[in-house]
Parts: C-alpha cells; structure tokens; sequence
C-alpha cells in the first residue's frame, strides 16, 4: 500500500526551524501561508478590538467629573486609535488591504474582543475599564512583544508603554471611588462585579477549547497559552482588589498554597460565546457607532484622497518637466 508521505517544503522545515530558535519573521520573509493567515486574524482583529474598545469610554468624555480625569480619558481614548492603527499598518505588512479590514468590521463580519460589547452605566465603570480591561490586556500584550512576526512584536513594545498608563489611570479611579464616600465605594464594587468575569473571557476559551492556540504556540505567535495568561492575570489582580478593599465577584476564589496561585470558580463560557456570536448587551449598539463613524467620515478619506492624487499630479509633471 503507498503511503502518501506529506512532501515538506524544505523552506517550511527552515522556517520552523527559525521560529524554534526564537528568530524573527519580517515581511519580505517566506512563510507558509497558513502563518500569514493567522497573523492577519489575529492581528486584524487586535486592530478591531482597540478601535470598537474607543466607544465605552469615548461616552464618558463629556461626562468626566473633572478636567483632570477628561484629560486623562481623551489621552487614554487617542492612545487606543493608535493602537488601532499601529496593528492596522501591521496586518497590511501581510498583504491585508486596510479596506476590506475596515469593511469587515463594518459589515459585522469580522471580530473584536467581547470585553467591549458591555455597557458602562456609572464613572467607576471608566475605572474599572483602565484597571482590569487594560491591565489584562498588559498581561496578553506584554508577551506579544516578543511574537515571533516583528512588525506585530515592534507595534507592541509602544502599544504596552501606553498600556501602563492606561491602566494606572484607572486603578487611581478605582482607589478614589474606594476610599470615598459609601455610595462611591458601592459604585466601584458594582463596577468590579461588571466586568470580572467579562475580562476572565478576554484571555479566549480554555487551552482545551481553543482551536488556534496549539499551532500559534508551535509558530511562537502565541508565547503562552490562554489559560497560563488568565492565571496570571488573576495572581496579579487579587491582592490590587484587596488593596481596594473590594471583593472579587468569585465565592470560590481561594489561595492555592500547594499550587502557588489562585484557585477559581467556573467561567460562564454560554456567555461568552453568546457575546461572541452577537448577543451581547452592546453588539449591535458598537456595530451602528461604528458604521456611523465611516460614512460621517468619508468626506475626510476623500478630501485626503484628493489632496495625495493632485499632489502625485504636481511631483509627475516636475519630472516631466
Ligand atoms: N473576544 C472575541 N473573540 C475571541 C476572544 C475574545 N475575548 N477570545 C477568543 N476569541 C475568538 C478567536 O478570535 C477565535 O476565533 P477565530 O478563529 O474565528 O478568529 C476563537 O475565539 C477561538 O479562540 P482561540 O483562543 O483559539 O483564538 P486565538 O489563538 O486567536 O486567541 C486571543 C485569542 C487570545 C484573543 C488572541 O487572538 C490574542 O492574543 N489576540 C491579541 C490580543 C487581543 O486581541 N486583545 C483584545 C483586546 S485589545 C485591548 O484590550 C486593547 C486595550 O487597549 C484595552
């Protein structure tokens, strides 16, 4: 009986054999096509998700209780169109054409982090959002530094420093609410039993569950896997909540001294992939705001558009000239 042996591609065993010795992949680098479509999933939707995420503060800009807080939230909202366009400009590294990236967002094809598909009805909301949605996005972030793609890896390095300040702002919010008024420090455990359990969900579904992680691992996209990045997570958040004199929304959060972490309770994952599949409380909501935000926004992209042809026009008939 012949058996069909899978031909490998001598470059593939070169370019695994690269990755295996931690070295980087640069655009005009081969890589399997596989590699490229990953990257540009994962990527494109990073890109998303720092854009969509824009909308859940961007609602508290005029409502900030102070100048100093608005200044600190219109920084931390900018940084995020950044981030957004930094991960944009990676992807089209990879062939992706930033057209039918903004398209598949617009037309609800393409997907962002659930985390942003969740309302935020009071200021400690804002708090909440810098403290534990920042901070676990550091906690993904911080390894994706050294991804193995290095336009993804450079755009990280800057993405985290920005991060830091993110989160710190919001860990202050969170401290001045907790040690304010009883209203204020209710305001601020509603907010954490808010988004607890939604953040847990960021790091994606469980190792066992998760259909991209062993091959992302094998090509060093991923540095550690889904649930390694929520554990550590959730080590480094427990004693800040308790610093705040807040309770973890967990009764079955416990300290695993055999272990040397966090033992927790189940992760509503029904949630999770109901969120994911266009159920959550502000799906629809982001979608509108932000097919709303391109069509107000066309005069722009023509206007610039415009302006590059004449003045590719102007720098042509100089050289003809
Ligand atoms: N929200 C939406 N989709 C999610 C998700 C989440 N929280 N977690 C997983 N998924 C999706 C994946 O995209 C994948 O779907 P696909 O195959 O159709 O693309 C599916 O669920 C299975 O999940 P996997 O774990 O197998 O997929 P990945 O290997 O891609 O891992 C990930 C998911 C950990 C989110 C990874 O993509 C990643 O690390 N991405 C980069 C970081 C990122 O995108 N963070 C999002 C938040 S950005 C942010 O917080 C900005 C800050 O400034 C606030």
């Amino acid at each position: 009986m012949s058996e069909t042996v899978k031909q490998i591609d001598p470059r593939e065993a070169a370019f695994q054999a690269h990755l295996d010795a931690d070295g980087k992949i640069e655009p005009k680098d081969w890589m399997p096509e596989a590699y490229r479509k990953t990257l540009v999933r994962q990527i494109s939707q990073h890109a998303h998700s720092e854009i969509i995420g824009m909308q859940p503060e961007g609602n508290w800009i005029t409502r900030a209780p102070s100048l100093r807080r608005k200044v600190a939230l219109i920084a931390k909202v900018q940084d995020e169109a950044g981030h957004g366009l930094y991960l944009y400009s990676a992807a089209e590294t990879l062939g992706a054409s930033r057209d039918d990236m903004v398209d598949a967002l617009i037309e609800g094809k393409a997907k962002y982090s659930t985390i942003f598909n969740y309302p935020t009805p009071t200021w400690a909301d804002i708090g909440a959002i810098g403290w534990l949605v920042d901070g676990a996005a550091i906690t993904n972030q911080v390894p994706l530094c050294r991804t193995s793609y290095g336009p993804y890896a450079r755009a990280m390095v800057r993405v985290c420093k920005e991060e830091s300040f993110h989160q710190r702002q919001g860990y202050e919010i969170m401290l001045q609410l907790a040690r304010g008024s009883a209203e204020q420090k209710k305001m601020a455990q509603e907010a954490l039993n808010r988004w607890w359990w939604p953040c847990l969900m960021m790091f994606g579904p469980s190792d066992a569950d998760s259909p991209n992680s062993a091959q992302s691992m094998a090509w060093r996209i991923k540095r550690h896997s889904n649930d390694e990045l929520r554990q550590r997570f959730v080590d480094q958040t427990v004693p800040q909540a308790e610093f705040l004199g807040l309770t973890i929304p967990d009764p079955d959060l416990k300290w695993n001294e055999e272990k040397g972490r966090y033992d927790f309770g189940a992760i509503p994952w029904e949630e999770f992939y109901a969120v994911l599949k266009g159920n959550g409380p502000c799906n629809r909501q982001r979608a509108a705001a932000r097919r709303k935000a391109h069509e107000e926004g066309a005069w722009v992209r023509e206007a610039a558009l415009a302006h590059a042809e004449k003045r590719a026009a102007k720098a042509a008939a100089a050289a003809a000239a």
